[in-house]
């Protein structure tokens, strides 16, 4: 049976995190960073991802543009940077514009062509993703961008997955769950989702109690999944 509503992970799915480290590399003067930025937006993106576990599981939520911050100043003092005040403020700034992975507007467009109802999932708050949706320019082809400060609990909390049967009014099995992030869709799949993982660097899947349903190298194929 075909699926109904498609619904996307943000960040790192639709949007390059890395993005936002690699433009700040290639700006004059900034040698030093350009020397070190990936193992910075790593250290970046697996700090800020720990943090939304580690407040989900203490309750202590906070919004998800504070656990950026924090992330990054972390990351940033790992690599001996952190009196480099204008580069943090450049990185937090590049993050509201992160570029899309180039198959995305197409994708989105097949999907709402097929007359699929579209929206993003995220950790990110509301003002962020839209401004990440707007720059990208995505806006015309969601229908919704759900964020978890509707329930006030990062993922993989379920209460987050919930935001979708209460939005669209769907069952679980109407939902085709898109992520790059293979713990979200271990939960999303353990939820009663139908789900892939996009593996862009062929990694190792998750060792969680539920798998992907299947597993894709980028998004190209989602509208001829989500009509399967
Ligand atoms: C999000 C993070 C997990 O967009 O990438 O929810």
């Amino acid at each position: 049976m075909p699926v109904t509503t498609c619904i996307f992970d943000a960040y790192g799915t639709l949007f390059d995190v890395a993005a936002a480290a690699r433009r700040a590399a290639g700006e004059p003067g900034r040698e030093a960073f350009a020397e070190h930025w990936p193992s910075i937006a790593e250290a970046w993106r697996l700090k800020q991802l720990q943090y939304s576990w580690l407040r989900a599981i203490t309750g202590e939520h906070t919004s998800f543009w504070q656990v950026t911050r924090d992330a990054l100043d972390w990351a940033l003092e790992a690599q001996g940077m952190e009196a480099d005040a204008e580069l943090r403020e450049r990185l937090l700034q590049l993050y509201w514009e992160l570029e899309a992975y180039p198959e995305v507007p197409d994708m989105l467009c097949a999907l709402k062509e097929a007359g699929f109802a579209t929206a993003i999932l995220s950790n990110g708050s509301p003002d962020m993703l839209e401004g990440a949706v707007s720059s990208a320019g995505l806006s015309g082809h969601l229908d919704d961008c759900l964020s978890v400060e509707a329930v006030g609990v990062f993922k993989p909390h379920a209460s987050v997955y919930d935001l979708v049967g209460k939005r669209f009014g769907c069952d679980r099995s109407d939902v085709l769950f898109v992520s790059s992030n293979g713990w979200d869709v271990a939960a999303a799949a353990g939820y009663g989702f139908r789900t892939v993982w996009v593996n862009r660097a062929g990694d190792p899947v998750d060792r969680l109690p539920a798998r992907p349903d299947a597993v894709l190298r980028d998004l190209t194929a989602i509208p001829d999944m989500a009509a399967r």
